[in-house]
């Protein structure tokens, strides 16, 4: 689809950050699909309720703008709380369940769609953008860091953020979070064929920003 550009890869990788900038590097739209899972959890944890049953009833609004990337829950700026550590430790197994996929999916492809149609292109952000979400995208690029480059950024995130945890804690939560989403049955994290792989492991933000104007202008 003319427009879409997909972001894949695991966490830490300066994902979130880069796709935010080269949203507003190229005037487009912007989604974080992961945010909308987080959500869904964050709405779990607070009910109780079947995960499914929670996607389907909630109203989960993402901002579609770079530079504000609100997330509503049910009418409520949840945009930090979905950042938490409870939210992070149970996203993949919310995630991991079929009908939750199903109906986020869903909702991301209205979305994409709307975007496309209103801004001219949208870069969109998670796990399985370049291999369910967005198939047809223009550009699939699949970003990819060593496990202990990816700690070392979310570490120094989270202490930016206000929130305290050790690398050692924060590495075992990127390794147990890539095991959980890369061996799910429905729609795992993985490299679509035709995306082109980045190595981020030795490049900084503005690095990584390069190389991905570079690839949307066909020369990388
Ligand atoms: O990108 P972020 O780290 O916020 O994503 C949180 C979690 O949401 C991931 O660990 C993964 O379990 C799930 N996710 C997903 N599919 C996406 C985006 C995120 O399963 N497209």
């Amino acid at each position: 689809m003319r427009g879409v550009i997909a972001l894949d890869g695991p966490s830490g990788t300066g994902k979130s950050t880069v796709a935010r900038r080269l949203a507003s590097a190229l005037g487009s739209g912007y989604l974080d699909t992961g945010a909308m899972y987080r959500a869904v959890t964050l709405g779990v944890l607070r009910s109780g309720g079947d995960p499914a049953a929670v996607a389907a009833s909630v109203v989960v609004t993402v901002g579609t703008d770079p530079a504000d990337p609100t997330v509503l829950l049910d009418g409520v700026d949840v945009s930090a709380e979905i950042r938490g550590s409870e939210v992070t430790l149970a996203v993949s197994a919310v995630s991991a369940v079929p009908e939750v996929r199903q109906i986020l999916v869903a909702r991301q492809r209205a979305i994409i769609a709307a975007v496309v149609d209103s801004h001219g292109g949208i870069v969109v952000e998670g796990r399985d953008i370049g291999t369910a979400v967005a198939p047809d995208a223009e550009l699939k690029v699949y970003l990819t860091a060593s496990a202990d480059a990816r700690a070392q950024r979310r570490t120094r995130q989270d202490s930016a953020a206000g929130r305290q945890a050790t690398l050692e804690e924060t590495l075992a939560d990127v390794q147990r979070r890539d095991d959980y989403d890369s061996s799910r049955a429905v729609s795992p994290l993985r490299q679509a064929d035709d995306a082109v792989e980045l190595d981020t492991t030795e490049l900084d933000l503005d690095g990584v920003l390069a190389s991905l104007l570079d690839l949307v202008d066909g020369r990388g």
